[in-house]
């Protein structure tokens, strides 16, 4: 059996001491160790982006990265994002707009389109799209999520 690394996860602010083989996930880490269930894994080898999550400011697929690449690093999951009882732009645009569905695909596409509007708010619609369409819904509900993103992205930029 291999040995285990002590590390500590930051996510959304708070400290997580883990101990976890050096093979194991990022996403494994932040479902099972650190009990933060909202970053969903669906394919596990980076095609489906339900996984992803933010590190340092970048959209992440957390199954394709270790948890000992990410300590040190700043973690957000999508149970970070609402303020207390206030949701991110994001997460009501998604409400407002019927962005989910079965919303198995939601907290990937939260923090890919978060992680993407933060650093580019004015993204073109073409460049969004593209963005996007990285990541799966098996509802194939493109379209609204494509428009929850459009008016998030209205609301970030006031
Ligand atoms: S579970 Fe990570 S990309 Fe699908
Ligand atoms: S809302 Fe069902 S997979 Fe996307």
């Amino acid at each position: 059996m291999t040995d285990k690394a002590t590390i500590t996860l930051t996510i959304n602010g708070k400290d997580y001491a883990i101990a976890v083989e050096p093979r194991r996930t990022l996403a494994d880490a932040i479902r099972e160790d650190c009990g933060q269930t909202g970053t969903h894994i669906g394919c596990e080898h980076g095609v489906c982006g339900a996984c992803t999550v933010i590190v340092d400011d970048a959209p992440v697929r957390s199954c394709l990265m270790f948890a000992v690449q990410a300590e040190g690093k700043n973690i957000r999951t999508v149970e970070g994002l609402a303020n207390g009882d206030t949701l991110h732009p994001m997460q009501q645009a998604f409400m407002d707009n019927h962005g989910l569905q079965c919303g198995f695909c939601t907290p990937g596409f939260l923090m890919l389109a978060v992680g993407v509007l933060e650093r580019e708010p004015n993204i073109s619609d073409e460049d969004l799209i593209d963005v996007l369409s990285s990541n799966l819904c098996r509802c194939t509900g493109y379209q609204n999520i494509i428009k929850s993103v459009r008016a998030a992205a209205q609301e970030m930029r006031k």
